[in-house]
């Protein structure tokens, strides 16, 4: 058997408590037979909603996870959530530098750095997302940009963490509403650059890093995406959030894996 494969969601900041719940638990229903031996499949719901989100589900079956992190204990960080704060919830995996909190936010690789660390030590799976801005691909100099995500973001990562490390390639050019997809040529060139990086960060141990793709993943693209032997996941936002709709999503993206 081959590598899990990844399938995720960010709700972002979209759905309230109740709506969460009723969508996390027709997920796992209409997912709970599918084997987790052969994939995982994680939710990262708002910060209001994971104390109920994370009793809400089997989590063997549906990891809970929270859209960022500081990377402090305790302090004096107005308006911050804390490791020791999302632990005490039972979280176990933290999302770390996604698109609209760099951009949006102004959050910086020194800063998710920061993050990551913190998140690694305490135990938490930790998904980096990293990606360029469309002046960036424009300029050509995109793999010099995740280049430099990877090396700050994930610098001082010890390698006995590797395993709780997980990466999402993800275009901010190609996220949200005025999201185009990425072709599938470029994201093959992509991952391939990020394995690369990984490596020489990690020697081989880095290649092993799982690296999602998000980016307006659809039902129409989500199938060609991941057949590229670098894709390890999709990491989707909304084309994820009807249950009925991810569930075939990922169903027909599993499938489409396997055959190869
Ligand atoms: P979309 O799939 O809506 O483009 O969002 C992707 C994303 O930001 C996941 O984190």
């Amino acid at each position: 058997m081959g590598k899990k494969i990844l399938f995720g969601s960010n709700l972002k900041m979209y759905k309230g408590v109740e709506e969460t719940i009723s969508y996390l638990q027709e997920l796992q229903d209409l997912t709970k037979e599918m084997s987790r031996a052969e994939m995982e499949l994680f939710i990262i719901p708002s910060y209001v909603t994971l104390e109920r989100a994370v009793k809400a589900v089997d989590t063997k079956l549906i990891k809970i996870g929270a859209q960022n992190m500081c990377w402090e204990d305790a302090g004096q960080f107005t308006g911050e959530i804390s490791p020791v704060m999302l632990k005490e919830l039972g979280v176990s995996l933290v999302m770390i530098g996604h698109s609209e909190r760099r951009h949006v936010f102004g959050e910086t690789d020194v800063q998710e750095n920061q993050k990551v660390l913190a998140a690694l030590q305490h135990g938490f799976t930790t998904l980096l997302c990293i990606g360029e801005t469309a002046e960036e691909k424009g300029y050509g100099i995109s793999k010099e940009i995740l280049r430099i995500q990877l090396k700050k973001g994930l610098h001082q990562v010890s390698r006995k963490h590797l395993d709780h490390l997980w990466i999402a390639y993800e275009p901010v050019w190609s996220i949200g509403v005025a999201g185009v997809p990425a072709t599938v040529d470029y994201v093959r060139e992509i991952h391939q650059a990020i394995k690369e990086s990984l490596e020489e960060l990690f020697g081989a141990d880095g290649a092993n890093i799982p690296v999602l793709y998000g980016g307006s993943v659809n039902a129409d693209n989500a199938n060609e995406m991941i057949v590229e032997p670098l894709v390890d996941g999709l990491f989707v936002g909304r084309s994820a959030w009807q249950a009925d709709k991810f569930s075939v999503l990922l169903r027909a993206a599993k499938k489409a894996k396997e055959r190869g």
